[in-house]
């Protein structure tokens, strides 16, 4: 195994003993949880158990090419099949929507809007898959989240949001069930799944499915709840909201319960400035400091639902930003808002079990220069007591990272203390004004703002933390400023160490002592991401040094030869597969100049550490997301979101996956191996 260094001083991270120990502990634990129930058909502890031959089993397939076309192209040797797209339906007795209506808009009526409620939502981003039966007629509930809506590419004459307000507040008079469709097109799909000889299907009569939209109501658990400011007209006890939305990565709980994330929840609000300027309450300026609403939301939703006005409702925007947790087995749940992970414009959050049993949620604020975090929980997971389990992110200690230049670095505790740094002079009179301004909080602790952090993922066979952060230009090309409401330092250092990342890295972590509840760890580069042949590809670590890099230069892990490596951008979701590959989906955003986006693998141990290889690549304007595995490692689902983004639907980048013209659209695939080995 090679373990790298990120700069000739840093000490070496014990993962060799990481591993060793992480691994025997592993079998005991999959193998007591394999024998007890927990919720119906609940995840074992561990996603996946070790492959029996070794971990970080390479790829033998051939990389596809970067690629510009608009087409989802896989590797030889892979087939894959479209389960589900915006549109389609979870239930009998809804049609799935036909996109040939799209011509004009005299589809989007009241019974739209009732159609959407049933059917997959647009922009399919993180997912979730729980197995109920293994094996080749395999089944299970998928969770699906629907991230945004580009209304460019969805209603007719409509420009999205670069619409000017008034143009967008035209359209919306003439559209009066426009906003009601919108917010229905939010939220999560939970629904069953099976493989049969075609591929993967939906079962219309499975009593798990169900739409999770911005307008279903969901409690409110955690420090904040109850919180002066999360009370509005409609909730005076600040305990109930309606809704989640742009909901992006997402992650499974140990105990069969999904994830979804709240991020650029601000961009839904209007009014931001005039309540910034006229108020009289300092504790609400104070609070929306680092998290600032705009004057001008970007979907004109205020116009139709006047909680989106912050005018009238200023503190709707705080019941938002947070971490959700569904139960997928049980479709009459209620979403409940884990207020105790902080709030700020959430990534996702991946959970495993640390060796004292605690649960411990990693979690990115995917934002330039914001912090990674984790949660550790007070009590510790019960495999025998699914309902002891079950509140389990509502009681614990959130911390924030501070990487330090060594390759060590501190998770720092964001407790409410009078006597600490987070007390009511500081303007955190209690826990609740701990996670509700959690940005500010870590602000003051020291937290190391980082190149946009997204969804941080521990692996569950090696206990190792994986950081992408998906690019951040501004670093280290512009003067120190003030940035989102604090002065900040955009100088390289060394856990982000490249001037004008275009292209993103990824961090690597391992607690100290494998001891995932802790407040110590070590670190270091894993990838530079870009292109190996454009810039200077790095093997040594101990060149990693900030200073002496350029944008362009590249490193992989170590691995030695350039020639074998895909060009990769802007690190997004992260999965971990059953033989503890690391696989990357990307979200370069429309930079002109890079390929299509696409889905990555490359070992973080053994001998080819650090080759990437290329499986996938999304059609023309897509973002690809979500990557899971079942878990015999057969299936990989994978989701395209907002393929055709850039154009519209005048003008259309994009006609996939329908083709012949048509409208395009999100869509959920299923990838297999041809000879039906594991992906
Ligand atoms: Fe919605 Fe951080 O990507
Ligand atoms: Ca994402
Ligand atoms: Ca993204």
């Amino acid at each position: 195994m090679v373990a790298t260094l990120a700069c000739a001083a840093m000490k070496q991270p014990a993962f060799e003993h990481v591993l060793s120990t992480r691994l025997s502990r592993r079998s005991v634990v999959t193998g007591a949880a394999a024998t007890v129930g927990l919720a119906a058909c609940a995840q074992i502890p561990t996603k996946h158990a070790p492959n029996p031959e070794g971990i970080a089993r390479s790829s033998t397939f051939k990389s596809v090419p970067p690629q510009n076309l608009d087409v989802f192209a896989v590797a030889e040797g892979y087939r894959y099949n479209i389960v589900a797209r915006w549109g389609d339906s979870l239930v009998s007795g809804t049609a799935d929507f036909d996109t040939r209506r799209m011509v004009d808009t005299a589809w989007l009526d009241a019974g739209a809007v009732v159609n959407q409620e049933h059917q997959f939502g647009t922009n399919f981003d993180g997912m979730g898959y729980y197995a109920q039966v293994l094996g080749r007629a395999a089944r299970g509930l998928i969770c699906v989240n629907h991230e945004y809506v580009n209304a460019e590419l969805m209603f007719p004459g409509h420009r999205g949001s670069s619409m000017k307000a008034d143009a967008s507040k035209a359209w919306l008079d003439k559209h009066p069930h426009a906003v009601a469709f919108m917010q229905a097109a939010h939220g999560v799909a939970v629904m069953q799944v099976y493989r049969d000889k075609d591929g993967w299907m939906r079962d219309f009569g499975a009593r798990e499915n169900r739409r999770i939209t911005a307008r279903t109501p969901m409690d409110i658990h955690g420090p904040a709840r109850g919180h002066a400011l999360m009370r509005t007209n409609a909730d005076p006890t600040g305990t109930r909201v309606l809704g989640t939305f742009a909901n992006c990565s997402a992650g499974k709980t140990p105990w069969g319960t999904y994830l979804t994330s709240e991020e650029n929840f601000d961009d839904y609000f209007a009014g931001g400035v005039t309540v910034r300027e006229s108020t009289k309450d300092a504790a609400l300026v104070d609070a929306n400091r680092r998290l600032a609403i705009r004057e001008h939301g970007f979907y004109g939703w205020h116009h139709q639902d006047p909680r989106f006005d912050t005018r009238a409702e200023p503190n709707e925007p705080f019941r938002f930003g947070w971490m959700v947790e569904i139960d997928p087995h049980d479709p009459h749940s209620i979403p409940r808002k884990r207020t105790a992970l902080g709030r700020f414009q959430h990534e996702g959050a991946n959970t495993i079990i640390a060796k004292s049993g605690h649960a411990v949620a990693y979690m990115g604020d995917d934002d330039k220069f914001e912090y990674i975090y984790k949660f550790v929980s007070r009590d510790r997971f019960d495999p025998k007591n699914p309902a002891a389990n079950r509140d389990l992110l509502d009681h614990g200690t959130l911390y924030c990272a501070r990487y330090d230049a060594d390759g060590t670095g501190e998770w720092l505790p964001m407790v409410h203390d009078e006597n600490g740094p987070l007390n009511s002079r500081a303007g955190f009179a209690n826990q609740g004004d701990v996670v509700i301004k959690a940005r500010a909080a870590a602000d003051l602790l020291g937290a190391t703002p980082m190149d946009r952090p997204e969804d941080v993922e521990a692996s569950p066979i090696t206990g190792r933390i994986y950081v992408p952060c998906t690019k951040t230009s501004e670093r280290g090309v512009t003067e120190d400023r003030e940035w989102d409401g604090r002065e900040i330092e955009v100088a390289t250092n060394a856990a982000n160490p490249r001037p004008d990342n275009k292209s993103g890295h990824i961090i690597e972590m391992a607690e100290a002592g494998d001891d995932a509840t802790g407040t110590r760890f070590e670190w270091n580069v894993f990838l530079l991401a870009g292109n190996p042949a454009a810039g200077r590809y790095i093997v040594d670590a101990r060149q990693l040094v900030p200073g002496s890099l350029t944008g362009s230069d590249t490193y992989f892990g170590g691995y030695p030869n350039a020639a074998e490596q895909s060009p990769v951008h802007c690190p997004d979701n992260l999965g971990i597969d059953p033989q503890g590959r690391l696989w990357i989906v990307t979200d370069s955003d429309g930079d002109n100049g890079m390929p299509n986006n696409g889905c990555f693998v490359v070992p973080t141990s053994g001998p080819q550490r650090g080759l990437l290889k290329q499986l996938a690549s999304g059609p023309t304007g897509c973002e690809v997301s979500g990557c899971e595995f079942t878990p015999d490692g057969r299936t990989l689902f994978l989701c395209i979101q907002h393929p055709g983004e850039g154009g519209s639907l005048d003008k259309p980048r994009s006609h996939w996956p329908d083709g012949n013209g048509m409208p395009a659209r999100s869509a959920l695939l299923a990838i297999e191996r041809e000879d039906g080995g594991t992906v």
